[in-house]
């Protein structure tokens, strides 16, 4: 049976951090949705249609990797799209308490969808779309941790 992955987040915004995820997970499973979290969209700097569209313009050359949103619990999207898997970036060793507590609770809450963990590239580690808003607000260039469309549409949101 084809194994779905649904890689879950607020992609505010995407970072070379998730595509790199996004790259090695699309070649492992047979289908890779990008889930967009719908309700942090009031502290979040881009709507979900402006984080939705960035990440269909960075993934468009994997033909399994497809954009969607969710609202509510992951575990009932998940199932309801008839998933197996759900996919989180592990980067470094602070996010693997959180990441644990949220694995189990959602095994708990579904027990036949699985979460497993992908590392970035090393290069990668301290990325975070927190750090890039927080660099290109203060004029710094974020160039190499976003692709270009999503680094002008930061500097024309926060300039
Ligand atoms: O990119 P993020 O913000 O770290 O992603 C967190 C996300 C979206 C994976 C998490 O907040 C989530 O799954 N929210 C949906 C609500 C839910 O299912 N909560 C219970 C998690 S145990």
């Amino acid at each position: 049976m084809a194994v779905l992955a649904i890689y879950p987040g607020s992609f505010d915004p995407v970072t070379y951090g998730h595509l790199d995820i996004i790259e090695r997970a699309q070649q492992i499973f047979d289908q890779l949705t990008v889930a967009v979290l719908v309700n942090v969209e009031k502290n979040a700097l881009f709507s979900l249609e402006e984080r939705m569209e960035m990440l269909r313009e960075s993934t468009r050359q994997w033909s399994h990797v497809t954009i969607d949103s969710f609202h509510g619990l992951l575990v009932e999207y998940a199932l309801r799209r008839n998933a197996r898997v759900i996919l989180r970036g592990i980067r470094a060793v602070s996010d693997y308490e959180y990441e644990f507590q949220m694995a189990l609770m959602n095994r708990r809450l579904q027990p036949r969808i699985e979460t497993v963990f992908m590392m970035p590239a090393e290069a990668y580690s301290f990325l975070s779309s927190r750090l890039v808003k927080e660099v290109c607000g203060l004029g710094g260039d974020v160039s190499e941790f976003v692709p270009p469309q999503v680094a002008e549409r930061l500097k024309r949101k926060l300039s």
